[in-house]
């Protein structure tokens, strides 16, 4: 069912999550939007130096310009030196603090890779696509979170970033064609399999296996709801879709 009114649709889920023990939400780059970062096929993202997200965040085209590669990279660190958590991460952070108090469980099962849950106050995240904050070589394995100040450095000194061990280091989010980190992913489908409320905010739901936990958490007998603006490959599966911003309708909840 679509809910037309916001406040109709905010006070269900409401009484929804108040009687969960276990809930959880899959958020997508949609989340983040609000804070100014384009998700994945807008804004600076969509296309930089006439190349795809498609084409640039795969261990192929690494290989082939780890130069080039990491240039994208470090555009998007740079567009996320400023941002801050929007009233969507916040909300969920505080949704989770309330399943805390009544030793229930809530959950943040996420595709971004940009830390703003955590900096929202989100402390139950799953970062399915890893984080574009930590680096790691790929010989040693040696790891580096990025600071601003390196962040702008290596910005102008272009090219590509490397370890102490004379091999390069990588962004560490999971590319196209990669296998997600196995317990990040055992750790969500748990989630999603035991989520007697699943909401899916801010994604596309395209990206698999990620997509596939609504179809799990759906199945298990979650109450599924959808919070996007558009439809999505989700909506089909959910039982309340709500068409808003994330940033405007997550808040009516709490
Ligand atoms: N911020 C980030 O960390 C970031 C940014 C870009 C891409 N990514 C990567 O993008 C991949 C693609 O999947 P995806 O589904 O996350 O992104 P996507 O770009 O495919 O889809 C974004 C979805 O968000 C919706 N949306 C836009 N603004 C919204 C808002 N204010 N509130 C709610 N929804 C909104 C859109 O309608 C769309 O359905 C992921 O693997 C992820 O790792 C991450
Ligand atoms: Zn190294």
């Amino acid at each position: 069912m679509t809910c037309e009114s916001l406040t109709t649709a905010g006070a269900l889920l409401a009484a929804r999550l108040s009687r969960a023990r276990r809930a959880a939400v899959l958020t997508g780059a949609g989340i983040s939007a609000e804070s100014g970062i384009p998700t994945f096929r807008s804004g600076a993202n969509a296309l930089w130096r006439d190349r795809k997200p498609e084409d640039l965040a795969t261990p192929e085209a690494f290989a082939r310009d780890p130069g080039l590669v990491t240039g994208w990279y470090l555009m998007r660190l740079r567009m996320l030196l400023d941002a801050l958590p929007n009233p969507g991460h916040t909300a969920l952070a505080e949704i989770e603090r309330r399943f805390v108090e009544r030793r229930a469980f809530f959950s943040v099962i996420t595709q971004i890779v940009d830390g703003l849950h955590h900096a929202g106050g989100s402390s139950d995240v799953v970062e399915l696509h890893g984080s574009i904050r930590h680096w790691r070589c790929v010989a040693c394995a040696r790891e580096r979170q990025l600071t601003a100040d390196f962040v702008r450095s290596e910005s102008e000194r272009g090219g590509p970033i490397e370890c102490g061990c004379g091999a390069l280091m990588r962004p560490g989010v999971v590319w196209f064609g990669e296998a997600l980190p196995t317990h990040a992913w055992a750790l969500a489908d748990a989630v999603a399999s035991r989520a007697e409320v699943f909401i899916v905010a801010g994604t596309s739901a395209a990206v698999y296996p990620a997509a596939g936990l609504v179809a799990i958490a759906k199945r298990a007998g979650a109450f599924v709801v959808e919070v996007n603006p558009e439809a999505t490959e989700a909506t089909a599966l959910c039982d309340l879709v709500v068409r808003a911003r994330s940033g405007e309708f997550l808040p009516l909840i709490v």
